[in-house]
């Protein structure tokens, strides 16, 4: 992805998120597939790594499952009930005889969130598993931004640690792909099994799975993935475009050094007001980490210059459907941390899913 300067502004395409125009880059040309020298290579190192176009041949495939995932997403942004959605026979056809749709729970903790339905799982008609969920949440509360996804997981939200049940995380895994067919075009994938194996050292169950529909103005702000027992993220991009902002920790970190002494040298406003913020990586990284820093917050997600630096220093990638980027997380460290933009006037469709080891 290239920054466009002001010369060029009425090319390329324009980066905003949530009120904040960062400017105008370029899609780079799509790049040839990395071999899996440089992926392991960029896999241990906490960079992203894009897999360009690997899903393109696979994606024909689940056409009409995509497009109905866009019908629900599109529904569900006009105030429908997803518990009512998934009653329709269609999807009672796909849930039924292994999951029983119970009703709408609210975990009442999350202002985000607009539904979040629970489920049975059964087994030869006897309740096998309890307290599998969707929930289906907003990313933000900005106007514009119809950003939805759709998360399945299990049991407490708020003491996820505490519980390590893997057949119940197995069961909502699967029942993503009951709702979301299309969430096969990463698990019956030979290849991407392939490869992730030989990055890995083991064939990886994809748990925590989320179904993302990025919407202009949209997207995610800087953040990272690491959670106990997962060793990173794969994302698919299955519809519209997404920019990426994606670099390890430590190079974040560094980025942000540069930005503020950068700042502090400057005398007018915007890049003067992070003048106080701390230079030393130490300092910086516990800022990271509290994630309750307004003006580390700001420097972040809402500064164009930044975001430019991080661009001209070559953290920037953009994918188009059929694209596959790995995301690691090897521990909170070590991580891969990234931020992501709609590129399109129309929400997207795309799958995120954590790498866990087989128990
Ligand atoms: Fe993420």
């Amino acid at each position: 992805m290239r920054w466009l300067t002001d010369v060029a502004r009425h090319a390329g395409v324009l980066l905003q998120r949530r009120g904040t125009v960062h400017g105008r880059v370029t899609p780079a040309a799509s790049p040839a597939m990395p071999d899996i020298a440089v992926i392991r290579d960029a896999w241990q190192r906490s960079h992203a790594v894009r897999l360009p176009g690997l899903l393109l041949s696979a994606v024909p495939e689940y056409v009409e499952a995509i497009a109905d995932a866009l019908t629900i997403m599109r529904r569900v942004r006009q105030g429908e009930s997803c518990v009512d959605i998934l009653d329709e026979a269609v999807y009672q056809q796909r849930l039924q005889p292994d999951f029983e749709l119970l009703a709408t729970v609210h975990s009442g903790h999350d202002a985000q969130e607009i539904e979040k339905i629970a489920f049975d799982a059964v087994k030869s008609g006897e309740l096998f598993a309890e307290d599998l969920w969707m929930k289906v949440s907003c990313l933000s509360f900005f106007d514009e931004d119809d950003s939805i996804r759709f998360r399945f997981s299990y049991g407490m939200e708020m003491f996820k640690n505490q519980e390590d049940d893997p057949l119940r995380e197995r069961l909502a895994a699967e029942l993503a792909g009951r709702v979301f067919p299309e969430c096969a075009v990463i698990t019956d994938h030979a290849p991407l099994l392939d490869l992730l194996q030989t990055l890995l050292g083991f064939r990886p169950e994809f748990v925590e799975r989320i179904i993302y529909s990025n919407a202009p103005q949209g997207g995610a702000q800087f953040h990272q993935d690491v959670e106990h027992g997962h060793h990173g993220v794969i994302y698919a991009q299955l519809h519209g475009r997404t920019a990426w902002l994606a670099l390890p920790r430590a190079a974040l970190l560094q980025e942000i050094g540069q930005f503020v002494r950068q700042a502090g040298a400057a005398s007018a406003a915007p890049d003067a007001r992070f003048r106080d913020l701390p230079t030393a990586t130490e300092a910086l990284a516990d800022m990271l980490e509290s994630g309750d820093q307004e003006e580390l917050e700001l420097l972040l997600n809402h500064t164009p210059a930044f975001t430019r630096q991080l661009i001209e220093h070559g953290w920037g990638l953009t994918l188009q459907a059929g694209d596959v980027l790995l995301l690691p997380q090897h521990s909170t460290a070590d991580c891969c941390w990234h931020s992501v933009f709609c590129l399109d006037e129309e929400p997207g469709h795309s799958l995120s899913f954590a790498l866990a080891e087989p128990s």
